[in-house]
């Protein structure tokens, strides 16, 4: 939540700052804001709305205003108004700061500051830190003063930093000092890219990989300096530290639409290419077996856990619950999917046995990031299932697989869910071959999960017709979406990604559940979408259609390509080709992606901008 983009260099920085903020801008849209240091004196831009409002504000671009940071927001504390949009400026109008985080004392803090003469604007949290930074650095700091030789300004936001609870990626300018741009991070991330001569930091790669692909991934309670001389990276303690320089992975291509209207559509349609790249290398055909190098050293314990548990939030959930399924039926281990904000508070019975697996696209949610941290206070091996290189989540964890499928920069998540539980399909039958299921087995899902791109190929050639399904049902305020076994975590992801992005309330449930109440729900009209593809409850989930027709709701129906039964249960057909009912979720899912897609643009949403929403909920 929030994006941060700060540059120093030779180059302008305005026309940086704000193609950085608009990459960054999937992160938060509420509002947003620039501060360019014009000699010796601090300028600030901001406005509520989108980045493009911003730009309108902008004066024209000064060659000489080579430092600045940006901002745009996603509002925890205080409504997302041009007040409170960031850079805030402290009451001496020396420092500026960007913030994404929480700070969790800010209450305290400011209540003191303004005990001791500073004044402050906004309803922010992030106004305490560029406040006590400007305190402390105006000479009233009780405790201490810089060591020898230290800058006062980096003497000052150190300071500042000991005293703040909570999380913060934060950028910091100070207007005595026009060649000092200063990072630091706890809880929210944080990359330098060093550039030829220019310095960019923000919160992730997609700001600076139009610059340079060569970064140091900050880690917490660490801060760094930049000047046109160098840059030295330290503990917030004031122990000066060596940081690798890591390669970002992945091209601008990567973050471009390339002629797609919307990022979701690109990731939709890219899920082919996608899904290959997550399973290449990974599928050994012949010998039957998976390839997941990151789990080398983890084999011997995953194989003998007792049980598994998986944290993970929103999309990442429902591809847990799939994954859920999977161990339970190919490896034959007890596993449970829990919401990581539920398990991080709960007191979770860890014994020796048992595995945690994180699931996060983004790496970087806070529930989850919590649960891992809570999991391995209490002894558990911790994996994660990650998009992001080099995210928090990758890195806290014990040991993991990526995903490999590129940036996902759409806020509904996509191609993160297929490749989520296509990994999770991996370890299932790869631990179930370790265990019982035999070669013969093994080696059919390998096959079966190598044909799946393809097969995702041939879904995406019905979206003109699914597009004509959602015209004609999209107007409706009330949706089902039911499914079962393997198919009910679909349904619930059916119902996640209309909501989220067409705003129209949608409740997605096991279809034998109906009847024990939501029923009531069903009146004339109101489409239900069912997934009723051939699989062991086929049958059942005929009838659960039949129930919903005979009061009268709507059938969507997602079914197996050639099923000539299916077609008078349905109002509207859409149709997968067949595949083991384990794997099927990589399919039917895809169709109610292109479903919610062109319900959201046919009622005029922003589909990438999705209303609340932040693609990243770094907060709790
Ligand atoms: O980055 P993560 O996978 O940890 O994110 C988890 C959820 O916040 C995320 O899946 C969210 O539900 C998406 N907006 C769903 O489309």
């Amino acid at each position: 939540m929030c994006g941060i983009v700060a540059y120093l260099g030779k180059k302008p920085a305005q026309p940086i700052l704000i193609e950085g903020l608009k990459r960054l801008e999937y992160r938060g849209y509420d509002s947003a804001g620039v501060g360019l240091m014009n000699n010796g004196v601090i300028k600030i831009t901001k406005s509520s709305g989108r980045i493009s409002v911003l730009e309108e504000l902008l004066e024209p671009i000064n060659q000489a205003e080579v430092l600045g940071i940006g901002h745009t927001r996603w509002a925890t504390h205080g409504e997302p108004n041009t007040i409170n949009a960031h850079p805030h400026l402290d009451y001496t109008g020396k420092i500026a700061v960007v913030h994404n985080g929480i700070i969790e004392n800010y209450s305290t803090l400011k209540t003191w500051l303004i005990s001791e003469g500073c004044k402050f604007s906004s309803q922010t949290d992030t106004e305490v830190i560029s406040n006590l930074i400007g305190y402390l650095y105006a000479g009233h700091n009780e405790k201490g003063t810089p060591t020898t030789g230290q800058n006062r300004f980096e003497w000052a936001v150190q300071r500042a930093l000991n005293e703040l609870v909570g999380t913060y990626g934060l950028a910091i300018v100070c207007a005595d000092f026009p060649d000092m741009l200063i990072g630091a991070k706890k809880g929210s991330p944080l990359i330098l890219g060093l550039g030829e001569n220019e310095y960019i930091i923000a919160s992730d790669a997609s700001a600076i990989v139009e610059h340079t692909t060569q970064a140091i991934y900050m880690a917490d309670n660490e801060m760094v300096i930049c000047t046109s001389k160098g840059f030295h990276t330290k503990t917030i303690d004031n122990v000066e530290i060596r940081k690798d320089l890591k390669q970002i992975e992945f091209s601008l291509d990567a973050i471009e639409l390339n002629g797609f209207q919307h990022y979701m559509l690109k990731e939709i349609c890219e899920q082919p290419k996608a899904l290959n790249m997550c399973l290449g290398g990974r599928l050994d055909h012949r010998d039957g077996r998976i390839v997941l190098g990151g789990l080398d050293k983890y084999w011997r314990e995953i194989t003998r856990a007792k049980r598994i548990i998986i944290n993970a939030c929103g999309t990442a959930w429902h591809a847990g619950l799939v994954g859920e399924f999977l161990l339970e039926n190919l490896a034959r281990i007890n596993t449970e999917t829990e919401y990581a904000s539920e398990f991080r508070y709960r007191n979770p019975i860890i014994d020796d046995g048992t595995v945690v697996i994180a699931v996060s696209q983004s790496g970087e949610t806070a529930d989850t990031l919590a649960a891992v941290e809570q999991a391995k206070e209490r002894g558990a091996i911790v994996l994660g299932i990650v998009n992001v290189v080099g995210s928090t989540i990758a890195r806290t964890t014990d040991a993991g697989v990526y995903l490999r499928v590129g940036p996902e920069i759409g806020v509904a998540s996509t191609k993160a869910f297929t490749a989520q539980v296509a990994v999770l399909a991996m370890l299932a039958i790869e631990l179930g071959r370790r265990k019982h299921l035999g070669h013969d087995v093994a080696k059919f899902y390998i096959d079966e999960l190598a044909k799946i791109p393809a097969k995702i190929e041939k879904v995406l050639t019905q979206s003109e017709q699914i597009k004509e399904i959602a015209a004609a049902t999209c107007e409706r305020e009330n949706w089902l979406f039911l499914g079962r076994g393997f198919n009910y975590p679909v349904a619930l992801e059916g119902a996640l990604k209309l909501k989220e992005i067409s705003y129209i309330h949608a409740e997605g449930l096991p279809a034998a559940e109906m009847k024990h109440g939501p029923i009531a729900l069903i009146n004339k009209g109101m489409p239900a979408v069912f997934i009723a593809t051939k699989c062991s409850q086929y049958e059942k989930i005929i009838g659960n259609i039949e129930e919903v027709r005979a009061r009268g709701g709507r059938t969507i129906v997602v079914a197996t390509e050639g099923d000539e039964n299916i077609g008078k249960y349905a109002d509207f057909l859409i149709t997968v080709p067949p595949a083991p009912e384990e794997l099927q979720p990589l399919l039917t899912v895809v169709p109610l992606q292109i479903l919610a897609y062109h319900a959201a643009v046919l009622r005029g949403h922003d589909v990438d901008k999705p209303r609340n929403l932040a693609k990243s909920v770094t907060v709790e």
